[in-house]
């Protein structure tokens, strides 16, 4: 169990394929106190996720581990609490709230732009679309109030998740005071601090809004939500709708620059709806060139069936099932994993390959349920769209008039965390094309 433990920690992508391939679509680890299945097929991850859903729970170590962050939000929570905060959250992800996070997008990817040419050609792609996604998810979801103490938050959360993850994976219990534990502590209070600020501002301002922010207050204001679930929501949404999409934003721009014809065919397409070289020039794009930017969401969908950001998806049986076929006593926890599921050959031919036209009919057929980048049912990502919007858009903004090269003899090296990031970064080289 030690080996498992270390190689877990080592590369636990390599290790759930390696333990998948030798031991088959649903691996039992027979675990002293809590029996644990790795569930590696479609009809097991719809068993848990959608069909008998109300069986099972997010009372696992993975969802534990990030409410020592978070609190009790939406991410972590079950039961009424859950469905209340995901009725009164749901109105800011609702398509109105779309077109906001579209300019958004478009105006952050303009910023990194800006900052690359004063880079010079290479660029951390990593560390400039993480800034951007912090700072969509800061100015639409809170109206632009987490943005001016973005930089302290970003380095709270990344911190208070680096902990919790290396905790997740240690035997040693969380309550010893270690250095990391303290780290936690001090990462909380920046977040309660932040939080405060911006809730303080809110009120002071008199109109609460409808953003989520103004959502959570009016319904804290009812008796509908605790107090404190202001603040659970808000780091919830910092930590899932930021660090997620920066993720799938930095792997695709690594697959374009590894793929240049998949790249040239999407300079095409954004020559042909944003205007071409040479003539009046580019125009940033918008909301209302989603519908035509097909190839470019594409090509988002392939990078989330290769790297899906959110690589593990858990849950605990509440009461006893029977799970493609394996039964399952209650109190067993579950892991459906995205990444060996959309990695299978069996269901997704030439498994490894980048081919976008899988999602435009051109490729092979991706089987319903076999891709899950975003979840599925009741808990189905609530970002969804808002995660798609953004990431077509600052992809058809940052490569209008550029094109992504990669850096010979500077491979990424892919880290599997909270979400799927390069150790080190990623550098690339961006020029005008
Ligand atoms: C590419 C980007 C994203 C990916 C891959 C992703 C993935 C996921 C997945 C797999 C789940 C389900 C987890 C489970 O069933 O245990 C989830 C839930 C969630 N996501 Fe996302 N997400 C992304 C972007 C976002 C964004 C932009 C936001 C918010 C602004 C967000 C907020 C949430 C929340 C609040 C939940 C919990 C929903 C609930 O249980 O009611 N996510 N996400």
């Amino acid at each position: 169990m030690l080996r498992d433990l270390l190689s877990i920690r080592r590369d636990p992508l390599a290790y759930l394929e390696r333990t998948a391939a030798r031991f088959g679509d649903r691996v039992a680890f027979p675990m002293p106190k809590t029996p644990v299945l790795l569930v590696g097929t479609t009809a097991g991850a719809r068993r848990v996720l959608v069909e008998n859903a109300g069986a099972w729970s997010k009372a696992t170590i993975q969802y534990g581990a990030l409410s020592l962050v978070t609190g009790s939000g939406l991410l972590t929570s079950d039961g009424s609490a859950w469905r209340e905060a995901r009725r009164v959250a749901q109105p800011a992800f609702h398509r109105s709230g779309l077109a906001a996070v579209a300019e958004q997008s478009v105006a952050a990817a303009e910023r990194v732009r800006a900052r690359a040419a004063v880079e010079g050609e290479v660029v951390d792609v990593d560390a400039a679309v993480l800034q951007a996604t912090l700072e969509v998810v800061g100015r639409t979801l809170f109206g632009g109030d987490v943005t001016a103490d973005g930089e302290r938050v970003v380095a709270a959360v990344l911190e208070a998740l680096e902990v919790v993850i290396g905790r997740a994976r240690t035997p040693l219990p969380g309550w010893l005071p270690t250095p990391a534990t303290r780290r936690l502590a001090r990462a909380n209070r920046v977040m309660d601090e932040v939080v405060a600020r911006v809730v303080a501002r809110r009120r002071t301002a008199g109109d609460l809004g409808d953003d989520l922010l103004g959502l959570l207050l009016r319904a804290v204001d009812e008796g509908r939500l605790p107090p404190e679930s202001v603040r659970a929501e808000l780091v919830t949404m910092v930590i899932a709708g930021h660090e997620t999409v920066a993720s799938c934003l930095t792997w695709t721009l690594d697959l374009l620059a590894q793929n240049p014809g998949a790249q040239d065919r999407l300079h095409a397409e954004l020559d042909a709806v944003l205007g071409a070289e040479g003539g009046a020039g580019h125009r940033a794009p918008a909301w209302e060139d989603l519908r035509d930017l097909t190839w470019t969401r594409a090509v988002v969908d392939e990078s989330l069936r290769l790297y899906p950001p959110a690589w593990v998806v858990t849950r605990r049986a509440e009461s006893d099932d029977v799970v493609d076929g394996t039964a399952v006593p209650a109190g067993t926890l579950v892991i459906v994993s995205p990444w060996l599921l959309q990695r299978r050959a069996d269901v997704h031919p030439d498994p490894e390959r980048f081919d976008p036209g899988r999602f435009t009919g051109e490729g092979p057929e991706v089987p319903r349920g076999s891709y899950l980048p975003f979840g599925a049912g009741a808990r189905l990502c609530i970002g969804r769209d808002f995660a798609l919007t953004e990431a077509v858009l600052v992809l058809a903004a940052l490569l209008r008039d550029r094109r992504v090269d990669p850096v010979p003899g500077d491979e990424p090296v892919l880290e599997a965390l909270v979400t799927l990031r390069p150790r080190g970064g990623l550098r690339l080289r961006l020029r005008r094309r």
